[in-house]
């Protein structure tokens, strides 16, 4: 690929596709500035800097230039101390004990593809060009790399950092971001999700304030708290207006995305690995990486922000093997079973999976030596004896003769005190000497910042999955990290045991999703508390959240949809009352919340099953009928309030769209509602059973969507109304929905 990346006179540098640019200058004094990040800029050797030089009362000259402070310049990768009092992207401690760097411009190269960073997820290459910018502090040795990749196709900047200290002395980094972004001075609203264990990705969208607004991790994961993505929105920005930047951290440990704002509206955009908590000793010679983060522009809303992340996560994020294809519908035993399973019940479960319609089981936790409850045996990856005596692979050979696929739940990073692994490695863990550990459902997180835990696991792992039998892996971890501290590294080191954590994980990920490119691997961490794009580079899809009440779920699949494509996320057909929250639905409204995922399966007992059992096989049908539409259709939510949500599927051959429809509440005497469509063709006629649009009627005035009303007042004289004037009533009580489908003729 060519011509994405222009430079001029050696020192402006353009980054640019068809709809977005993004620039940035050397400028008098070897500074790194940020020019403009946006749409797309023509004639960019014109585009004008936007800094004013100016003597401002208070504010320092940096170094001597007359009326100019680093304060006021727009920057790519800022440094404090030196006229610059906003948060720095770097920020570290040399050897003679002071805080002060100075990076300058030194070299660039353009390479016309996207290289993988060094141990850390990132986007993978095709049709990109990528930029590297050698930033070089002349008395401290220490060099800066940032890279920049842009894309043909997405309206998508890549970024991430490099630290080399070249000189002889070690350096301390305290802060080390992937990414800065000055913008320009406006204001601003944010738009981020968070929440709590079965309540992930709830949307806040508020103002941006004066001062300084975080979200963080400390945890350990990203986190179910806050999740490691930002929208910078212009005002009042809507689903299909305003100017959108969104920032998407590629990292799945403690990270932090903030900004801040002074009092000249300057706003400045930080995202990395999380200050806090944090230190790395960089000895001379060493270098290190930071996360890749993804930065997506929007000129026409949240919509568009959608369809560019939803593209680009499928196409050079996901790993390719399954990032298209059409999913199994699968039978988990989790809530069918929990820990009461053993060889003759799985088996039992599996003859019923292949008489529902299903394409695989999946046996969840419980499977492993001496695993009756969440007190004991992680660690432990080999099976049962007295409850699986003749093994995993012989049990997943009989599934298999069934005409099943056969995926297995592991939990590889933790241990529980009563497992063979803790008994005989009790400095495994994570751990501070001298302090009790503090444990998060009865369980102990293994130390992966030590490379021989990290291998202990592949082994056990590797012959686990070395039968060739498995399918699917359902890669789960339940508890957030305590007491951080690790025994394989020195006391200047504890800062580092986070992030060298994640390396070990992503290394454990790597090894075993490259040795077993056909299993297709599911993220799990108690539902969402690892979703992002670190885990989504090795694995295609993530249990979204616990929460398996459809209600509970429209506001989670709502808020992951700005981010993720439905080929990411997966669902359960579960029983009533819901085991989370305790509500009652019906088996369509479950199954309809479901049709909006990838990835769909059931979680039910034969019992639970029973009384609408002919229900499920015809869902079931649905389910696979329309797999390959869910993976790889576009995805617009048409409208969301606290009551009622309206989300339309097009499928990949844009032949069939499907509009699911559903209230929360009836309310009385309720008002009519329509749906406004996106991306049809709009001069294509489209059918609903017998009747006919107009793709531009559909988009611009709107498919009429059903009165949910009750039975008696959709019944008020019907007789006399003909078919096309009878209101199509969605028959009602609470938690109603439909699914309806449009087919263009
Ligand atoms: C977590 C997961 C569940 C299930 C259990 C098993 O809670 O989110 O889906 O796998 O662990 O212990």
């Amino acid at each position: 690929m060519s011509g994405l990346i222009q430079i001029f006179d050696n020192k402006k540098f353009v980054l640019s596709n068809s709809r977005i640019s993004y620039m940035m200058q050397v400028n008098e004094e070897g500074i790194l500035e940020h020019l403009h990040f946006g749409g797309a800029i023509t004639h960019p050797e014109y585009f004008q800097s936007q800094h004013k030089r100016v003597l401002r009362s208070l504010s320092p000259e940096f170094q001597g230039m007359p009326q100019f402070s680093l304060y006021d310049l727009p920057q790519e990768y800022p440094l404090f101390g030196s006229s610059d009092y906003r948060q720095p992207a770097l920020h570290a401690r040399n050897a003679q004990g002071n805080s002060i760097f100075d990076l300058r411009y030194k070299a660039h190269r353009i390479l016309d593809s996207k290289m993988p960073l060094d141990g850390l997820p990132s986007a993978r290459d095709g049709e990109c060009e990528s930029l590297e910018i050698e930033l070089y502090d002349e008395l401290q040795k220490l060099s800066v790399f940032l890279y920049y990749t842009i894309y043909a196709n997405f309206e998508v900047i890549t970024r991430s950092a490099k630290i080399l200290n070249q000189s002889a002395n070690s350096i301390s980094l305290e802060q080390a971001m992937s990414t800065c972004l000055d913008l320009p001075q406006q204001d601003y609203e944010l738009l981020h999700f968070g929440g709590s264990w079965a309540r992930e990705f709830d949307a806040k969208r508020h103002e941006l304030p004066y001062g300084r607004f975080t979200i963080e991790s400390a945890r350990g994961t990203s986190s179910a708290q806050h999740h490691p993505f930002m929208a910078v929105l212009e005002p009042g920005a809507s689903e299909t207006w305003g100017r959108v930047i969104g920032t998407a951290l590629m990292y799945s440990g403690n990270f932090s995305i903030t900004l801040e704002r002074n009092e000249f509206k300057d706003v400045r955009l930080l995202a990395g690995i999380n200050p806090f908590n944090f230190s790395w000793q960089l000895e001379a010679g060493q270098t290190f990486t930071c996360p890749e983060v993804v930065h997506v522009y929007s000129g026409s809303g949240l919509d568009r922000m959608s369809q560019n992340l939803h593209g680009f996560i499928q196409n050079k994020v996901s790993p390719q093997t399954f990032a298209h294809a059409a999913r199994p519908t699968y039978l988990n035993t989790w809530e069918a079973a929990y820990f009461d399973i053993d060889e003759k019940k799985v088996f039992e479960l599996a003859k019923y999976t292949q008489s529902l319609g299903l394409d695989m089981l999946v046996v969840d936790d419980g499977w492993f030596e001496g695993r009756t409850d969440d007190r004991r045996s992680l660690g432990d990856w080999t099976p049962d004896k007295k409850r699986f005596p003749s093994g995993i692979p012989a049990l997943a050979k009989k599934v298999k003769d069934l005409d099943l696929k056969f995926g297995i739940w592991v939990e590889p990073e933790m241990t529980n005190t009563d497992s063979a692994l803790y008994r005989e490695h009790p400095d495994w863990i994570l751990h501070v000497p001298g302090r009790e550990s503090s444990l998060g459902r009865n369980q102990l997180t293994l130390d992966f910042s030590r490379p021989e835990v990290v291998e202990n696991i592949y082994q056990q792992l590797d012959e686990l999955f070395s039968c060739g039998l498995i399918d699917y892996v359902k890669w789960d971890m339940n508890r957030t990290m305590t007491e951080l501290g690790s025994a394989g590294h020195p006391a200047s080191r504890q800062g580092e045991i986070a992030h060298r954590y994640m390396l070990g994980v992503y290394d454990l990920v790597n090894r075993l999703t490259q040795k077993y490119p056909d299993i297709l691997f599911e993220n799990c961490a108690s539902g969402g508390n690892r979703h992002d794009l670190g885990m989504l580079h090795y694995m295609n899809q993530s249990w979204v959240s616990d929460m398996s009440d459809p209600i509970g779920r429209l506001a989670i699949q709502n808020g992951a949809s700005h981010i993720f494509p439905l080929s990411t996320y997966s669902s359960y057909l579960c029983p009533v009352p819901n085991h989370q929250n305790g509500r009652i639905t019906s088996l369509e409204t479950r199954f309809n919340v479901g049709f909006f995922c990838g990835n769909r399966g059931v979680s039910m007992n034969l019992e639970d099953v029973a009384q609408d059992e002919s229900a499920i096989k015809n869902f079931i049908q649905r389910y696979k009928h329309t797999a390959k539409d869910a993976v790889n259709g576009s995805f617009h939510r048409i409208f969301y309030t606290d009551n009622e949500v309206c989300w339309q599927l097009i499928s990949a051959d844009k032949q069939t769209i499907y509009v699911g429809y559903f209230s929360i509440l009836t309310k009385p005497n309720a008002a009519f509602r329509s749906a406004l469509l996106r991306g049809l063709d709009q001069d294509a006629l489209y059918k609903k059973g017998t009747k006919i649009y107009s793709g531009s009627a559909l988009m611009q005035a709107g498919l009429d969507l059903p009165l949910v009303s009750t039975t008696q007042n959709s019944d008020a004289s019907p007789s006399r109304l003909s078919d096309k004037e009878r209101v199509e009533v969605l028959d009602g009580g609470d938690f109603v929905s439909t699914i309806i489908v449009l087919e263009k003729s």
